[in-house]
């Protein structure tokens, strides 16, 4: 006789006794209709008593009907559950195992087994705020340093042109390179703002091919690198905003150059593509670009690629493991979509989908406008004065009559006195948000109800997204990024005139 079969009956329910009571969990077994018609004693010492032949909902939880969270069905049907729920009563996490028991008769029952996960619970919480903790120094270290460098170069430059004698081509020089770096933090700013929430992009029309030729050209010129990019004649327009679409493809050609140390070829292939259907790509129907962004580099694995995108993931020794995640966000922010394809020593291509459409609540500014000859009026609001007297001389450069104010108040008095005299301002270009006093939002409603016609320039760094702002709704004409340019100003003023 082999040793399976000397264990008999007796003995069996005595090794199931031994397992359900050295079971950290607790234990019960109910009937089709939630009747408990077993509880392991470990149980019946938590709930107080033996809760055999009552509902399930009750005795656990202290409901008067099945639990919201039950997944009886799927169980019936032969199919092994788990989950994880905070129960009503305690507050308590628990993790749940739920199996069927089959009888002879060919009825069910389902097995039980409940395990306090609490603790667990807040060790992952502190596990994860240290990680959060860990990134955001991490991050912190990386932005001071970029920055530090930054500023090194644009304090250098400025002192320099203080110098008694600065000849004109070192003035000019000296002038360009202060400005190139205060161009390179601006994008690096940009770059985190792709993580912040409700940051409202500024679109306008996008040709992808041409934006692709001229980062191409620009990262790639005089390196070992060939570059093919293939588009139709017809190709659509993007409305897009154009730094992120940058970052988007600075990133993907850094990457690629990173996987092909010694050079090779990147396959750029741009198409015009109808979605009809929601569910051939989890997107909505309509018109996209398709950009297929394709090296022959080192390829990624298939544990690494399940990460790529995570913030902070990298496999490189200086990489910040930023790009993908960025790119991921930005693609995001644009109704987009995007999916890797990648084999290891044969290269790897990224598929990006950007939607055409004008989104009924985005900013658009026209790229090629006429040169403006028409002087309009034009009210400032900021709260900043270096800021308030540097967008004043721009405006007065533009040929526009301006006045200033330096928080709401003021701006709608000054609006108010300007109709009166009838002489009223057409455009007001605000700040968000100002330390003392009323800001933006309330400005803007004022403004509107003062004086309807009045057009709205938003110049703001960050801002809640303002079409999600009943108070801002459909009364805002332009978003203007700061840190902006004259011709960028200029550019959203003449948008409106
Ligand atoms: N074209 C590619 N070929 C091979 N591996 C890639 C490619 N693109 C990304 N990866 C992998 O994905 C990881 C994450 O890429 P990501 O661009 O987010 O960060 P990074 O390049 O490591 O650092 P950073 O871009 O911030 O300098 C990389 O470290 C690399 O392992
Ligand atoms: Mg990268």
């Amino acid at each position: 006789m082999d040793r399976k079969n000397k264990i008999n009956y007796y003995e069996l329910e005595e090794i199931f006794k031994a397992i359900v009571n050295s079971s950290d969990g607790f234990i019960y077994v109910c009937s089709k209709d939630h009747i408990i018609e077993y509880m392991s004693p470990k149980l019946i010492d938590r709930i107080g008593y033996d809760g055999t032949g009552k509902p399930c909902y009750k005795v656990l939880h202290e409901l008067e009907d099945i639990c919201p969270w039950c997944k009886d069905t799927k169980v019936f049907e032969g199919e092994t559950q788990y989950w994880e729920i905070k129960s009503p009563k305690d507050n308590k996490w628990y993790k749940v195992l739920n199996s069927p028991i089959y009888h002879k008769d060919g009825s069910f029952s389902k097995l039980m087994i409940i395990n306090d996960i609490t603790e667990k619970k807040k060790e992952n919480a502190a596990d994860e705020k240290n990680d959060r903790l860990k990134l955001l120094s991490l991050m912190a270290s990386g932005m001071a340093h970029d920055f530090n460098n930054l500023l090194t170069g644009i304090l250098g430059y400025i002192s320099l042109l203080k110098l008694p004698v600065v000849s004109f081509d070192d003035f000019k020089k000296y002038i360009e390179n202060a400005e190139e770096g205060c161009k390179k933090a601006r994008r690096l700013v940009n770059q985190l703002l792709a993580f912040s929430k409700g940051m409202p992009l500024t679109k306008e029309k996008v040709n992808l091919k041409i934006l692709i030729e001229e980062i191409t050209n620009f990262i790639l010129s005089g390196k070992p690198y060939n570059c093919d990019i293939t588009s139709p004649d017809d190709l659509w327009e993007i409305f897009a905003d154009k730094i992120q679409i940058e970052q988007i493809l600075q990133n993907l050609i850094i990457n690629a150059v990173q996987a092909m140390p010694r050079g090779g070829n990147i396959v750029i292939t741009l198409e015009n593509i109808q979605i009809t259907n929601y569910y051939e790509l989890n997107a909505n129907p309509g018109n996209y670009v398709r950009l297929t962004f394709k090296d022959f580099g080192k390829g990624i694995s298939k544990s690494v690629l399940e990460r790529i995108f995570d913030p902070f993931f990298t496999t490189k020794k200086d990489g910040s493991g930023l790009g993908l995640a960025i790119i991921q966000e930005i693609v995001k922010k644009h109704d987009g979509i995007i999916k890797v394809e990648s084999e290891l020593n044969k290269g790897t291509q990224f598929i990006i989908y950007l939607p055409i459409s004008i989104q009924s609540n985005t900013l658009i500014l026209e790229d090629f406008l006429p040169e403006n000859t028409k002087t309009t009026k034009i009210l400032i609001m900021d709260d900043d004065p270096m800021i308030l007297s540097l967008c004043k001389e721009m405006i007065m450069k533009m040929g526009h009559k301006t006045e200033t104010a330096k928080d709401g108040k003021k701006a709608e008095e000054l609006i108010k006195s300007a109709i009166e005299k009838k002489d009223p301002f057409e455009i007001l270009i605000t700040d968000m948000i100002v330390v003392d006093g009323i800001g933006g939002v309330e400005l803007i409603k004022k403004a509107k109800q003062i004086a309807p016609d009045i057009k709205i320039i938003i110049a703001s760094a960050y801002c809640e997204d303002f079409n999600n702002d009943d108070n801002l709704r459909g009364k805002v004409n332009i978003f203007l990024k700061k840190p902006y340019t004259f011709d960028e100003l200029k550019k959203a003023v003449n948008n409106l005139l």
